[in-house]
């Protein structure tokens, strides 16, 4: 059964743009698009930058080392197939974006 871990107020986040958050021992990429909120593993598989402080243009996202662009609805790199980032499920719950996780978060 999955694990809610609430992330961040979805308040804190205006559409069109993205939030780094650290919970349950990792880093997510938090997205507002249009409304609807994406949650992405927050490090970029190219060289660990941070996707959650990327520009957000409609559904994808531009880390802001290098300029690799995923869809943050789904996690796929936008010009290599073979790359996907996790994308997680996440919903609004009491006005947290809560992403939930299959693993069990580690005890704080
Ligand atoms: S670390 Fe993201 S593109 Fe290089």
């Amino acid at each position: 059964m999955p694990t809610p871990v609430p992330l961040i107020a979805a308040s804190e986040i205006p559409p069109g743009e993205g939030r780094e958050v650290v919970a349950a021992g990792r880093i997510f990429a938090v997205f507002n698009v249009e409304g609807t909120f994406e949650v992405l593993d927050g490090i970029c598989p190219h060289a660990g930058g941070p996707l959650g402080k990327g520009t957000l243009n409609g559904g994808t996202v531009t880390c802001p080392w290098h300029g690799w662009q995923f869809d943050v609805t789904s996690g796929q790199h936008c010009l290599n197939d073979t790359l996907c980032q996790q994308h997680f499920p996440a919903e609004v719950r009491d006005g947290q974006v809560t992403v939930l996780l299959e693993e069990t978060p580690p005890a704080s």
